[in-house]
């Protein structure tokens, strides 16, 4: 498999690790299943990037899963995060809503389904450390915009609907400035309840 993905390395890095470039997301240790529904929206035209439509483009489906368990598995080392080039309000601003959400406008805290730790959980969350923050701003407009949409019912759509720019920008930039965890293996499945249904991440009995 390392083989077969080398197409893959000038933009994801070795082993899915992540390159110098902004935009280009790592891969590495991310849940199995979040990948591959990437895999299969990118190949489907559901999330839109044209180099990674056309390359999935006749990929059949346990190929794609074949690709997902490989990065899934992977734990190369993380890059430490930049400093952040925003003011210390934005930061707290960021960090306010990632840990507690904001009832009043709806936001919910972006830890009641990627986490406390923000690594996540199995098999369709992913964890939200180790990316960059125009890379963060980037998926979180595309949401809003609708270029990137996931299963129905597509809970980030409705999260990134509750966002102006500039909460866009204060999370991005505060998620993108804390350190890597040690362990970024995602939560298991079920170890903590979402507040509402993602399409992405069925629950025992509710969806599928
Ligand atoms: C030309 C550069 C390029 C190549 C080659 C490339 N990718 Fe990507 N990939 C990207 C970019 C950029 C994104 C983010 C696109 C976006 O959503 O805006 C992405 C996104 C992804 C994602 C979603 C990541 C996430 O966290 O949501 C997966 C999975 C992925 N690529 C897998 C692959 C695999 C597997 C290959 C090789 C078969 C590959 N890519 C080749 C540039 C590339
Ligand atoms: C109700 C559950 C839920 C909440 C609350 C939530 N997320 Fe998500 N998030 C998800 C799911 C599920 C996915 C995977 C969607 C998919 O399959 O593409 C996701 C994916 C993402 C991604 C894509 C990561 C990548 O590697 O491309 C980002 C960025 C993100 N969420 C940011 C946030 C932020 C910021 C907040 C808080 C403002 C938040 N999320 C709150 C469920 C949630």
């Amino acid at each position: 498999m390392a083989e077969r993905v080398q197409a893959c390395t000038p933009c994801h890095g070795i082993q899915g690790r992540g390159t110098s470039d902004p935009y280009f997301p790592r891969l590495a240790g991310k849940p199995s299943g979040y990948l591959y529904n990437q895999l299969l929206a990118f190949r489907n035209g559901r999330r839109k990037y044209p180099p990674m439509n056309y390359l999935l483009q006749f990929l059949p489906e346990a190929y794609l899963k074949q690709i997902a368990d490989y990065f899934a598995a992977q734990r190369p080392p993380l890059p430490q995060p930049g400093p952040a080039d925003v003011s210390e309000a934005v930061l707290d601003h960021g960090k306010a809503l990632v840990t507690g959400g904001d009832a009043s406008r709806g936001v919910p805290a972006c830890v009641s389904c990627h986490g406390s730790l923000l690594t996540g959980q199995e098999p369709g969350i992913p964890g939200l450390l180790g990316l960059r923050a125009s890379y963060l701003s980037a998926q979180l407009g595309g949401w809003r915009y609708g270029t990137r949409t996931a299963i129905a019912p597509d809970c980030m759509q409705i999260v990134a609907g509750h966002l102006t720019e500039d909460d866009v920008r204060a999370v991005a930039a505060w998620l993108s400035a804390q350190p890597v965890p040690a362990d970024p293996s995602p939560a298991k499945n079920d170890a903590f309840a979402l507040p509402f249904q993602c399409g992405s991440q069925p629950e025992e009995g509710t969806l599928k």
